[in-house]
């Protein structure tokens, strides 16, 4: 166990080539965060019924939420329109920053306007 330790902080303090040996993308830690129990990740067949009730659709967050905003409002210091998120970020803030830069990455495809576009829940006042 001693030895487990050691070598993990080994690993955190020596050069970031070494520590990106265990890489974790965006994707792994949305996944290990469970933020899919509450937001759909998936874009919309084209055409069908969009569901704009309940938690936001993050496949297309980067149209309308910055990094900056995310790493906040997952740490609950900020709100949305007067509302804290349901839960708080648990994980380390090297997690926060790549999960929220994969998040803001994520950007619809399809020109705005194209009717084929599919339609997210807009962003609410305040950014
Ligand atoms: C218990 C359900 C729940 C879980 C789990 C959850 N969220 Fe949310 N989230 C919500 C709800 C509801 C909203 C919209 C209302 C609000 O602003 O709080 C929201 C809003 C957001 C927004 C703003 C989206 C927008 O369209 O502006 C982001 C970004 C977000 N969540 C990311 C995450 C991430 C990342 C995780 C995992 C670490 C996560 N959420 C886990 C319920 C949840």
């Amino acid at each position: 166990m001693l030895k487990v330790i050691s070598a993990i902080v080994l690993i955190l303090f020596t050069s970031p080539a070494v520590r990106s040996a265990e890489p974790r993308t965006g994707e792994e830690i949305l996944k290990a965060s469970k933020c899919q129990m509450c937001h759909k990740m998936t874009a919309p067949e084209a055409g069908a019924e969009i569901d704009t009730t309940g938690p936001p659709n993050l496949r297309f967050v980067g149209d309308r939420r910055q990094q900056d905003w995310m790493v906040k409002f997952l740490k609950k210091e900020i709100d949305n329109n007067g509302m804290k998120h349901k839960v708080i970020f648990k994980g380390s803030s090297e997690d926060l920053a790549i999960l929220t830069g994969w998040l803001a990455s994520l950007k619809q495809p399809i020109a705005k306007g194209d009717s084929l576009a599919p339609v997210v829940t807009p962003a609410p006042s305040g950014k």
